[in-house]
């Protein structure tokens, strides 16, 4: 891809705006959400999508979310049925993605939908992707804004690093407050299934249905996101799991009582934990440990589960 010159907007009204014509012109933009920077391209535009696989170096067949303000404007793109309506109405805005089945004749290019009936779709809550979405007044379809397999980013700093001359234009919103990815729910027969642990608790989506949440499994017993892939949100750095004491030439990820290096939360705050998951994986595999990233324990509830998914994700092998 030829070399960009890639802006960088401040979170104002000029920025926003800057960013949305971008956006309008079939251009790529990085904003803030509350989960993680997504890399932004109007969802209708073809050669706009296609380019954010490029930017990225993403498999094509991987689907796209599509970002929306609100849910009369999701309901132009995905056909949600009650349950789906129930959970959108409970959680949106937020970091929840609804996969329901495309209404026919949407505008959207076939590139976000990977050929898929469905189509996935989020309302963003922060306040900067709210803005911009309204005044692009586009649907907008972002992945995570990082290198494909890579960490996804929480800073416009992690965007810039992985994406720098490759895209268009970064808004600078800070850090992400969530630090996960949306908590991702399809629907067989009517009812929710999980295909991605992330920053909705799975207990608060159950509490809301009055029902377990299964996952969506494949033959494999694997998630059947197809952008699920085994390794994924991974560091240079190899990750040991589950570790409660360093081994030489290692740097540690800590957690609760464990200190580390550096912890993820010393209280042992799943939600703090979230937060500072990729930026302290990218600090500790800064540091080139010539034995790895060694990660303590984390409980397997509520925020913890979605850590644990990304934490064997980035420890799987690499293909
Ligand atoms: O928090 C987030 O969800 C962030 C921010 C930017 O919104 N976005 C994000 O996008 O994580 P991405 O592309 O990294 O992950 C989207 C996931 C992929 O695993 C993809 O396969 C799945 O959503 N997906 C998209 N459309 C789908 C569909 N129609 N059916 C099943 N899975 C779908
Ligand atoms: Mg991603």
């Amino acid at each position: 891809m030829t070399d960009l010159v890639t802006e960088h907007f401040r979170p104002d009204d000029a920025g926003t705006q800057r960013a949305a014509a971008i956006l309008r012109s079939g251009g790529l933009v990085a904003f803030p959400t509350e989960t993680v920077y997504g890399l932004g391209a109007d969802a209708c535009n073809d050669l706009a999508v296609a380019r954010v696989f490029e930017a990225k170096g993403r498999p094509r067949f991987n689907p796209l979310i599509v970002h929306v303000p609100d849910f009369d404007a999701a309901r132009s793109y995905g056909s949600f049925g009650p349950a789906a309506e129930r959970l959108a109405q409970a959680f949106w805005p937020g970091p929840l993605t609804l996969v329901v089945p495309t209404v026919r004749g949407a505008p959207l290019s076939e590139l976000v939908t990977a050929g898929l009936a469905s189509v996935a779709v989020r309302v963003p809550e922060h306040p900067l992707a709210r803005d911009l979405l309204t005044v692009a007044a586009r649907p907008v379809a972002a992945p995570s804004a990082n290198p494909s397999g890579r960490v996804s980013p929480t800073t416009a700093k992690h965007v810039a690093d992985g994406l720098n001359g490759r895209i268009d234009a970064i808004l600078d919103g800070g850090a992400c407050p969530v630090g996960l990815e949306s908590t991702i729910v399809g629907f067989e027969g009517g009812v929710a299934r999980l295909l991605r642990p992330g920053g909705l608790p799975i207990e608060a989506i159950e509490a809301c249905i009055g029902s377990l949440l299964p996952p969506a499994v494949n033959n494999e017993g694997a998630i059947t996101a197809p952008g699920q892939l085994a390794s994924h949100y991974a560091p240079d750095a190899p990750l040991r799991l589950g570790a409660t004491e360093m081994r030489d030439g290692e740097v540690f990820l800590g957690f609760g009582p464990v200190a580390g290096t550096l912890s993820l939360s010393p209280a042992g705050d799943l939600l703090e934990a979230a937060a500072n998951l990729y930026a302290h994986l990218r600090t500790l595999d800064d540091m080139g440990a010539a034995a790895g990233i060694a990660v303590a324990p984390i409980p397997e509830i509520g925020l913890g589960r979605a850590i644990n998914d990304r934490l064997r994700r980035a420890a799987a092998p690499r293909t």
